[in-house]
């Protein structure tokens, strides 16, 4: 391999170029020997130079696939050509340890003075398989999400007749009575639920945070309890609302902040029995200055300390029919309003959440509507 190309320096450029080419190389003789491998190789595949000189060229080749790469190789070397292998191919190589891992190759064929080589310049291309797979499932995710919404979307209309219908059914002095009435109770219990589980999809699939606005907190909280007071009314329990009169205003998007509050409201719902109450508080925070709180506490079940841990995981449910959604959105929407989460509880006693939210610059305060909740 002597080209007499050496530098002032006695370096030969080519020697340099094999030696410190960013691909793993191995020249091997005409025969499948190893005759040399660069330090990009011994990185790579965890031998020390000159560990493998002499030695046929299939110790870098996983054991299983060994007698084919030998027939490959004499197959080659009666026709040599420069070309590139292993393009969706699946080639694997081993490592000094045992493991394997992808590559592509390109085979160079060069007739020296002591006879014919071939060098084979080894890519590891494990990383780029990786990113391949990770934006397929990113892409497959985006379309699922897209699926879901659409689906989502489609069935909340039909969900709200059935709602609304049934409401007016179940109203105080209709001539609904009897077992009639416990049905339609069923009906819009599992509606309720349904839709739920439909605005939580919506959520959940949605990419970027809702605006945000000027929001009363009394406001929202008015809202939420108007959503489920009704039912937990003919169901033996109650809902209660304390809601601070001098509470500052906040920024944030009261759909989302709603949908929290439900979320919470419809667990407490969950973890009582007849005779069980829920209330929010909301109040200036007496920790921090210029901060709210909102406080959802029930004399529920409460929850067993090895849970708490666990509690905003997404898709954690301890209910048989439960999704594990809806903490772990109360949770990111409290994080996109630049508040923070808590929850206090002992099994058997009941549970509380804190959310604390920053209060919105007191030029915003001024001109908060006012609460109508009470
Ligand atoms: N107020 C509560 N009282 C008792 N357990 C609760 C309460 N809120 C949440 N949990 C527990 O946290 C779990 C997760 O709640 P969540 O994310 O809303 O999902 P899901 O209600 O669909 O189960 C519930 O399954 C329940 O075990
Ligand atoms: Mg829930």
């Amino acid at each position: 391999m002597a080209l007499g190309l050496e530098t002032a320096d006695g370096m030969n450029p080519y020697e340099a170029y094999f030696e410190f080419a960013l691909d793993a190389l191995i020249l091997i003789d005409q025969q499948g020997h190893i005759v040399r491998t660069n330090s990009a190789f011994h990185r790579l595949f965890g031998y020390l130079p000159s560990e493998l000189q002499g030695k046929p060229v299939e110790v870098v080749v996983p054991e299983r696939l060994r007698a084919r790469h030998r027939e490959h190789r004499r197959l080659y070397m009666k026709s040599p050509h420069n070309r590139p292998i292993g393009l969706n191919l699946n080639l694997a190589a081993r490592r000094k340890d045992g493991t394997e891992f992808p590559v592509e190759i390109g085979l160079t064929y060069a007739e020296g003075t002591n006879g014919a080589y071939v060098i084979c310049n080894i890519t590891d291309i494990s990383g780029r398989l990786a990113r391949e797979a990770d934006d397929r499932r990113r892409e497959a995710l985006t379309m699922l999400g897209t699926t879901v919404a659409g689906i989502a979307h489609d069935l909340n209309n039909p969900l709200s007749v059935i709602i609304s219908r049934a409401e007016l059914l179940l109203m105080p002095g209709t001539e609904l009575v009897g077992q009639t009435r416990a049905d339609v109770e069923v009906i819009y219990r599992h509606a309720r639920r349904a839709s739920r589980i439909i605005q939580d999809l919506l959520a959940l699939t949605r990419q970027d945070p809702k605006p945000h606005e000027v929001v009363n907190l009394n406001d929202v909280v008015g809202r939420a309890v108007l959503l489920v007071e009704s039912q937990m009314l003919r169901e033996g329990k109650k809902v209660l609302a304390d809601l601070a009169t001098d509470l500052p205003a906040m920024m944030g998007n009261p759909v989302s902040l709603e949908q929290a509050l439900v979320n919470l409201l419809s667990n407490a719902h969950d973890a009582i029995g007849p005779g069980g109450s829920v209330t929010v508080k909301t109040a200036r925070s007496e920790h921090q200055a210029d901060w709210l709180e909102l406080v959802v506490s029930d004399n529920g079940c409460g929850i067993p300390a090895e849970a708490m841990s666990k509690l905003f995981t997404f898709l954690y449910t301890t209910k048989p029919g439960g999704t594990g959604l809806g903490l772990w959105l109360a949770r990111r929407t409290t994080i996109e309003h630049g508040g923070t989460i808590e929850v206090y509880s002992k099994a058997g006693e009941g549970s509380t959440f804190v959310l604390r939210f920053p209060a919105a610059p007191s030029i915003h305060a001024a001109s908060a509507p006012s609460s109508t909740a009470s």
